[in-house]
């Protein structure tokens, strides 16, 4: 990934984002049918782990972010990360509990241990590494432009001087608002919105002339929003991790582990293709 900030950048971006806001409850409970279970047990047991919750693993995010995380009808969060976090839940033995706030928030909340983990399609950046522990990476990132069509943004050139659109405390935010000698647009130029979604609805109104955000995301938001489409040209290619609190090494290395072999026997794989069709080539296990 491109390295744009400063630390001091950084700071201002981690210690800026200490409230939580609108922590709905979602509890999802792990299958534990042992006659079918065919999955290896896992290697450390809720026994050892100390979590927020006894028995619980507590995931925090931000469920505007389709296929990743976004809310069913009953208000339940649902996609890629949810799945997954599921799954990690079920080896180690816990109980499934996601917490939904603000993007900011939800890194936050993993960071000060007000959750156990952080998963929302969480681009692992120098920054963040300060603050967080990350476990490997699950899934490929890339930021996107979305334009209206026939907009006369057609290169990532283009975007200097416009008004761009980004969701608050994301890397997208990051990149367009570092100054223009470090490759972004200038911080003058980028509007922060709670959610790609609100972002979005700027764009269609005018406000602002084009929204970066990831690739994944993006499809969706412009397949339901019809006039809407995004660059070819990639912004930033970025990858996708699991942020845990700074030194709570049994957890790290107990969602690592699960992490791991979820990856080695497809199941990771298959939870994206699921909600991702495979020629979108927008996000890969590794
Ligand atoms: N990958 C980007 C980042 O880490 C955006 C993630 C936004 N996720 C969300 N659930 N809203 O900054």
């Amino acid at each position: 990934m491109k390295k744009f900030l400063s630390v001091l950048m950084a700071a201002t971006m981690l210690v800026g984002v200490m409230a939580l806001t609108g922590c709905g409850g979602d509890a999802t409970e792990p299958t534990t049918d042992e006659a079918n279970n065919q999955s290896e047990p896992a290697s450390t047991t809720a026994t050892d782990l100390k979590t927020v919750t006894e028995g619980v693993l507590t995931m925090s995010t931000n469920a505007a972010f389709p296929p990743y995380e976004s809310t069913d009808d009953s208000g339940n969060v649902v996609g890629i990360d949810a799945d997954i976090a599921a799954a990690i839940a079920e080896k180690l033995g816990l109980k499934l509990q996601i917490d939904d706030m603000d993007f900011d928030g939800a890194l936050a909340a993993a960071q000060s241990g007000k959750s156990d983990i952080v998963m929302a399609g969480v681009t692992v950046n120098e920054e963040r590494q300060l603050v967080l522990d990350f476990t490997d990476t699950y899934a490929n990132g890339v930021q996107v432009v979305i334009v209206p069509e026939g907009s006369d943004i057609t290169s990532i050139e283009d975007m200097q001087g416009k008004r761009i659109g980004t969701q608050r405390g994301t890397t997208g935010y990051i990149l367009c608002s570092s100054p223009v000698e470090d490759g972004g647009f200038g911080e003058e130029n980028v509007v922060p919105y709670d959610d790609a979604i609100a972002a979005v609805k700027a764009l269609k109104n005018g406000q602002i002339d084009c929204v970066v955000i990831d690739n994944a995301p993006a499809q969706e938001l412009v397949k339901a929003n019809p006039g809407l489409t995004t660059l070819e040209t990639e912004y930033a290619n970025e990858k996708y991790a699991i942020g845990v609190a700074k030194g709570n090494t049994a957890l790290l290395d107990a969602v690592n582990g699960a992490l791991k072999e979820l990856m080695e026997d497809g199941t990771i794989q298959s939870i994206i293709d699921k909600y991702i069709p495979a020629d979108a080539g927008s996000a890969e296990a590794e």
